[in-house]
C-alpha cells in the first residue's frame, strides 16, 4: 500500500516538474557541447580589430617593460624571485590569467596587487577605463581558441 502511494505520488512529482518546465530553461543545464551539436565548435571572438589595436597600444607603452613582448614574460613565472614575490606572469594562454574574469582583470590592472604581495603597480588615475578595456580585450586576443573557449564557458556562458 505505501509503496503504491510513493509511486503515485513520485508520478505526480515527475508530471508537476514536466508542467512546471514548460518552455523555460531545461532543470538540467545542457553542456556547450550539447547545444552547440558538435564536440569542435568553439566559441568565436568577435572583438573589433581597432581596439585589440588599442589595447596592443596600451600594452607597449606600459607593459611591456615587465611582462615582455606579446605577453610573454616571465618563462619561471612559477618561482618567487629573493624577495618571495612572484614576477610578472604571461597573460597569453601559459599561465593564469584566462583563470580570472573581466572584471577580475579589470581590477588586476586598476588597482595592482599590494605591495607585501607582488609588484603589479595600479593603474587607476593613469589609465582610462577604455584603455584597461582595450588592453583587457588585447591580452584576451592572446589566448588559443581553446584557452579563450574555456573562458568563455567559466565566465560568460552561463
Ligand atoms: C613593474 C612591473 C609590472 C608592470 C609595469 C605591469 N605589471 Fe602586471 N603584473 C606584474 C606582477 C609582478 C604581477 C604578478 C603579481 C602577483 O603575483 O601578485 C602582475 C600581474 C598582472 C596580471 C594578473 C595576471 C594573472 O595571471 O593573474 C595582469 C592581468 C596584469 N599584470 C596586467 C598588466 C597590464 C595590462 C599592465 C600594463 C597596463 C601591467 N600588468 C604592467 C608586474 C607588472
Amino acid at each position: 500500500m505505501s509503496i503504491r502511494r510513493n509511486n503515485f505520488v513520485n508520478g505526480v512529482a515527475a508530471a508537476a516538474l514536466v508542467i512546471g518546465c514548460g518552455d523555460a530553461a531545461p532543470p538540467v543545464p545542457l553542456s556547450w557541447k550539447q547545444l552547440s551539436g558538435a564536440d569542435t565548435a568553439l566559441v568565436e571572438r568577435n572583438f573589433d580589430p581597432a581596439q585589440i589595436q588599442r589595447g596592443e597600444a596600451v600594452y607597449n607603452a606600459n607593459c611591456v617593460g615587465c611582462h615582455g613582448p606579446g605577453g610573454t614574460a616571465t618563462p619561471e613565472w612559477r618561482k618567487p624571485g629573493p624577495d618571495g614575490k612572484y614576477p610578472p606572469p604571461p597573460l597569453d594562454s601559459s599561465a593564469h590569467a584566462w583563470h580570472h574574469s573581466t572584471e577580475v582583470l579589470k581590477k588586476t590592472i586598476l588597482k595592482g596587487t599590494p605591495p607585501e604581495i607582488g609588484s603589479m603597480p595600479a593603474w587607476e588615475g593613469k589609465l582610462t577605463e577604455q584603455q584597461v578595456d582595450d588592453v583587457v580585450v588585447w591580452i584576451k586576443s592572446l589566448w588559443s581558441d581553446e584557452i579563450y573557449d574555456l573562458w568563455y564557458k567559466n565566465f560568460e556562458g552561463k
